[in-house]
């Protein structure tokens, strides 16, 4: 956290004001890095899907974007079950105020079990609150263990909350939505109320029958759609990795029914790999299939990219969901809108004596690979972030050159004698190379050493150094950020050697 606010990847939001608790902003680099990461889905997902790769019986993968408003008609989130499902049980700290989410409240117990009449203290997960907790529960019971509050029975008299001092102040348990709501014109009325979308995927369903009748596309296929997302976490936590206001990128993808378990498989184990693709390879990242028991009551099949972050280890934290949603919202928004939602499929049906075919009214299910770019853009940080005490920067980012905002860095070893202007005008051909990909960076001041850490601090790949030599043989010094190594090249080979390094 402290390398991002250093050198410019994340900023609490509101940092003048003392922050607002959910919020992140992104710096010059985080923003550029998650530009990128937006970029690599865009192109990997729409653009170019799946880098051609072809889906079950050989056929091609084709994928639409949209772009949809963060508010839609209230009617939307009745249909898609957010309104009277996307609840969290919390309890409240009658003393404090404070709000906890049920399930993440623990309490330190002696370790025989029974506290008698003592009371027990209360925690959520890994809140810094633990650590005070703590002392005083071994202070009260010497040998201590964690259980979850819900092993314990009602009312919970004894149980003093995670910031409280009395015991007794937890209220039970309550339904929480987990919906921001707002009031679009001018007439207050709670008639009137409106919500901020809490995933971007409605706003696909909505237009699934335009995008239809628009464009040629036809089953089966994606629509893509990436953009801000909010949710009113009790509990943001863990930096940005649950934040109340975030960016999805989702495709809806939309199949026959027959077909959506094999399309299910085949998008689940394409997010698998896009992930790797862009650095996130190792053993830190997992494929979770959902247990039968996790499962929404429409779907058949649910897995997890998981990422093993610091904050999580041993365990992993979800990246990204894919689900296999089945029709179950288009279903819904047809039954609240009284819009017809179905497909009719020319390619379907009996063989007619033309040898045509009859045709097919169904309603299309749906494979949703639902990623984070949050989310992404952290685990890509702590994939990246390396410990060496022996560099310039004892620690420094092994960005994947795809998405690193800077991707390359120019410096004059000396501002004099011809290296400025010569590595002027190597920054100039870079940018005109480069420039739409990422930063060039040129810099002619401190020492080379100084330099070197900076660009390793920031994640950028590969630094060219100008020196005296250059103006009398036309090469260059080209340093890696990951080897620290160097060697010489010619500066009319440069711009061929980054496009290669940086897959362009
Ligand atoms: N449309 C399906 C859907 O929204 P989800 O698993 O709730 O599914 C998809 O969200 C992804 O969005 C998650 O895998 C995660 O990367 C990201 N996400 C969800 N809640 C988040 C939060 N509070 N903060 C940051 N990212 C979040």
């Amino acid at each position: 956290m402290a390398l991002c606010k250093r050198r410019g990847f994340v900023f609490q939001a509101s940092d003048i004001y003392g922050g607002i608790n959910g919020f992140w902003d992104y710096g010059p680099l985080g923003a550029q890095l998650k530009k990128n990461l937006r970029d690599a889905w865009w192109q990997d997902m729409i653009l170019n899907p799946c880098w051609g790769r072809r889906g079950p019986g050989g056929q091609r993968v084709v994928n639409v974007p949209l772009e949809t408003c963060i508010i839609q008609h209230p009617k939307v989130w009745e249909a898609s079950g957010h309104v009277g499902g996307f609840n969290d049980p919390m309890v409240d700290c009658k003393e404090t105020k404070g709000r906890y989410r049920y399930d993440h409240v623990m309490v330190f117990v002696p370790e025989s079990g029974d506290p008698g009449d003592k009371p027990v203290f209360a925690y959520v997960g890994d809140q810094p609150t633990e650590a005070k907790q703590k002392k005083k529960a071994e202070k009260t019971f010497g040998a201590i263990k964690s259980v979850a509050l819900s092993s314990l029975p009602q009312p919970w008299t004894r149980v003093i909350g995670p910031d409280a001092e009395k015991p007794g102040t937890l209220t039970e348990p309550r339904m929480f939505n987990l919906m921001f709501d707002t009031i679009p014109g001018a007439i207050r009325d709670e008639a009137n109320k409106a919500y901020l979308r809490p995933e971007t995927a409605q706003g696909v369903f909505l237009h699934f029958k335009n995008v239809v009748d628009s464009t040629r596309v036809k089953i089966p296929f994606g629509i893509g759609n990436t953009g801000r997302s909010f949710r009113n976490e009790v509990t943001p936590r863990n930096f940005t990795f649950r934040s109340r206001e975030f960016e999805q990128a989702e495709l809806e993808f939309f199949c026959h029914p027959d077909e959506s378990r094999d399309w299910y498989v085949f998008w689940r184990d394409f997010r698998m790999d896009w992930w790797k693709a862009i650095g996130l390879a190792g053993e830190n990242l997992i494929l979770r299939e959902h247990d039968k028991d996790e499962l929404s009551h429409y779907s058949v099949g649910t897995s997890d990219v998981e990422y093993r972050f610091p904050f999580t280890a041993p365990g992993f934290g979800e990246l990204e969901g894919i689900a296999h949603r089945g029709n179950y919202d288009l279903t819904q928004h047809q039954t609240h809108s009284k819009v017809k939602l179905d497909y009719f499929d020319t390619t379907r049906g009996e063989t007619l004596p033309n040898g045509g075919k009859k045709g097919e009214r169904y309603m299309p299910h749906c494979i949703e690979p639902a990623a984070g770019l949050d989310r992404g853009a952290l685990a890509l940080i702590c994939e990246g972030y390396t410990v060496d005490p022996s560099r310039p920067s004892p620690e420094f980012l092994k960005l994947h050159p795809r998405v690193a905002p800077i991707k390359a860095a120019v410096f004059p070893l000396m501002d004099k004698d011809g290296m400025p202007e010569v590595a002027d005008r190597l920054t100039d051909e870079l940018f005109a190379k480069f420039g739409r990909y990422g930063f060039i960076e040129s810099d002619a001041k401190q020492s080379i050493g100084k330099r070197y850490a900076r660009m390793d601090e920031a994640g950028c790949p590969y630094c060219f150094t100008v020196d005296g030599d250059s103006l009398k043989d036309q090469t260059v010094t080209v340093r890696d950020r990951d080897t620290g190594q160097q060697q010489r090249l010619g500066i009319g080979q440069v711009s061929g050697f980054l496009g290669e390094k940086l897959g362009l």
